[in-house]
């Protein structure tokens, strides 16, 4: 059996009151492919938020790869190898794909952003790596403002892979994609997770996404876990049904 790299034991948050997550037990294997999925405002961004450091829980515990990482900054646990990319895009317009990449290869690497000059090579081979595998080789030189959506996505993974994670998290990957920009990410990411051994969990409403590509599927709502298993069991659970996905397409 698979290694467990995820364990949530009872995580609790709630914001003036209201619980976004509450009581939330959650475990993934090393290599899984699973998501999260409920509707507007269930509490799946907030628990990414809470998995990375982001949120601190009121209660609960984090265990990523053996170790407590509950309370731990978001920057010591994306050290430790957990990254995520944002359902809110984070990059520099501005820049080129090349230094939207190498910033972050920079940044795990503990360079220091004056040392970011064309004759400095720190980081070069390892941000051609991970543009390479993103597909983004032909726009280097490109800046990311004037990207399409499906390659601006394609440059926040790469940005995310620029920690070299073990743990990738993906805030809705397809939003406000065409349905090729779509297949494409998703066949990147299915490419990550089956060449890299990278485990994923994402969120995604596309439910014809979410059925061809995770493995394993958890439904919240109003921060709780209704239904989890495989895409077949929950597709056929009644509380599902009723609660999110007859008023879904699938
Ligand atoms: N920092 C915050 N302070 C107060 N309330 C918050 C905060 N962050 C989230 N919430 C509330 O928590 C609830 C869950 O929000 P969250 O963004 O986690 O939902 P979501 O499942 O990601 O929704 P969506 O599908 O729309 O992205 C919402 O009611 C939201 O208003
Ligand atoms: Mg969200």
């Amino acid at each position: 059996m698979a290694r467990k790299i995820l364990e949530v034991v009872g995580l609790n948050k709630h914001f003036g009151g209201i619980y976004v997550t509450r009581d939330v037990d959650f475990e993934m294997s090393e290599g899984d492919q699973s998501a999260i999925i409920g509707p507007n405002g269930a509490g799946k961004t907030t628990f990414f938020n809470l998995l990375t450091g982001h949120h601190s829980p009121d209660s609960g515990r984090i265990v990523f790869d053996g170790q407590d990482i509950t309370n731990w900054p978001p920057h010591t646990i994306a050290r430790i190898g957990i990254s995520r990319a944002f359902q809110v895009s984070n990059i520099f317009p501005r820049l080129t794909v090349m230094e939207n990449v190498r910033s972050a290869v920079h940044s795990h690497l503990g360079v220091a952003m004056n040392m970011f000059t064309r004759a400095n090579r720190v980081g070069i081979a390892e941000t051609e790596e991970v543009v390479a595998l993103c597909g983004l080789t032909d726009k280097l030189d490109v800046l990311a403002g004037r990207l399409s959506q499906g390659d601006k996505k394609k440059l926040e993974l790469a940005i995310a892979l620029a920690n070299k994670p073990k743990l990738l998290f993906l805030d809705e990957p397809t939003a406000g994609m065409s349905r090729d920009e779509t297949q494409e990410t998703m066949n990147l990411v299915d490419r990550l997770n089956k060449d890299l051994g990278l485990t994923i969990l994402f969120t995604e409403h596309d439910m014809s996404v979410v059925f061809s590509h995770a493995r394993r599927v958890t439904l919240l709502h109003r921060g709780e876990i209704i239904v989890e298993g495989t895409p077949n069991a929950v597709r056929d659970n009644e509380t599902a049904k009723q609660i999110y996905l007859g008023k879904q397409q699938i």
